[in-house]
């Protein structure tokens, strides 16, 4: 290569770079433990069964706790580590359920006890599979996880400011978040609707039915009926630990409801109710509310996006022997 020609190369590499800054992910791959661990995947899902069984929170406790953990460093389980002042510790992580902590370190116990497969698989590709799975076992699409992440080395919870996006959210700052994490508003809306299962404590939407603004006590894109059940289940001063179905309708189904609930003005949060009020975001929320098939497909793709970001290879990450502690 000439001197000309080199620069154009390396022009061109940093163009690449610039257009594609998470292609670090070009390195995941479906059954990337195929020759190593053939039976990591139904291990983990036999794991997420028994799981589900003993406790349904399992479900939207794996989901939050991936998307906690990808949104915060990328997806290398950082968000498993349990000394103190790790990112769990943060004031964001809320209430990430301990049933989702849980799964990930069943899942890895069962794997490591198969034959060969000892300390060959990473938490964060664990987690990876388990949240697949809680989806699937739910009601909702299922899809080819990509793997081959490594765990992160480090974890702190002021890392996590500023990282995760807030219940009072406008369309604007969910875009710019996302968008932060290579996502498009499109992939931001179908990841959205993972509030069809689960469970918010109170004082996440407080704000939106009592004392909202001068002009009206309560959230006027706020379905009324809807707003009187939130008030009765949430009295002023109710204990803290109380929380409610994000999804009144059909709370245990991973399904389009969701998106049927913000056409009643029956999201949970702002940053819910805001994708139908916006007129740019409202179109894609119909479309889903009215095609279930659609959706599924656009929740497949976002999460497999959502699942690149960040991702650590090489010398930035290893296997961690627990996912709780760095090795
Ligand atoms: C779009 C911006 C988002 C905001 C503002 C947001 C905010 C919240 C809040 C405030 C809660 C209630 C926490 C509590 O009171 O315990 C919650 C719960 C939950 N979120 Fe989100 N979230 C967003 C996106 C996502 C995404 C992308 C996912 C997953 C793909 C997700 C999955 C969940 C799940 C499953 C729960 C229920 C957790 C449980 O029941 O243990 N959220 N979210
Ligand atoms: C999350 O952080 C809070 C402090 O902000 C802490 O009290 C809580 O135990 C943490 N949750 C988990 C699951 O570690
Ligand atoms: C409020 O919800 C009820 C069903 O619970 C529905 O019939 C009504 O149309 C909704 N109102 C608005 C403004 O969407």
């Amino acid at each position: 290569m000439g001197r000309f020609n080199l620069l154009v190369f390396f022009c061109s590499l940093s163009l690449l770079l610039c257009l594609f800054p998470h292609s670090a992910s070009a390195q995941l791959r479906k059954n990337y433990y195929a020759n190593v661990c053939p039976s990591v995947e139904t291990t983990v899902r036999n794991v997420v069964r028994q799981k589900i069984q003993q406790t349904f929170v399992t479900i939207p406790a794996t989901l939050r706790l991936f998307f906690h953990d990808c949104f915060v460093q990328g997806c290398d389980a950082s968000v498993m580590i349990g000394s103190s002042g790790a990112e769990k510790d943060h004031e964001d992580n809320l209430s990430l359920a301990g049933d989702g902590f849980d799964t990930v370190i069943k899942a890895k116990a069962a794997v490591d006890a198969v034959r060969g497969c000892t300390n060959k698989v990473s938490c964060a590709d664990i987690l990876a599979i388990a949240t697949r799975d809680v989806i699937a076992l739910s009601g909702g699409p299922s899809y080819e996880v990509e793997l081959g992440r490594l765990d992160g080395k480090t974890s702190t919870a002021a890392s996590v400011t500023g990282k995760l996006p807030h219940p009072n959210f406008n369309l604007n700052q969910l875009n710019a978040m996302f968008a932060a994490n290579g996502l498009t508003q499109a992939d931001m809306i179908a990841l959205s609707a993972a509030h069809t299962v689960g469970f918010s404590h109170c004082s996440k939407f407080s704000n939106r039915i009592y004392n909202f603004n001068s002009q009206s006590p309560v959230d006027p894109t706020l379905n009324k009926t809807y707003a009187a059940q939130l008030q009765s289940m949430c009295p002023r001063n109710v204990d803290p630990r109380i929380a409610i179905n994000m999804d009144p309708n059909t709370p245990r189904t991973f399904d389009n409801v969701y998106f049927k609930n913000l056409q009643q003005r029956m999201g949970l949060f702002t940053s819910d109710q805001v994708l139908f009020e916006d007129q740019r975001s409202k179109p894609t929320v119909n479309a889903w509310a009215g095609n279930s098939n659609a959706f599924n497909q656009a929740f497949a793709a976002a999460m497999t996006k959502l699942g690149r970001v960040g991702v650590k290879t090489g010398s930035a990450g290893n296997i961690r022997r627990d996912c709780s502690v760095f090795n």
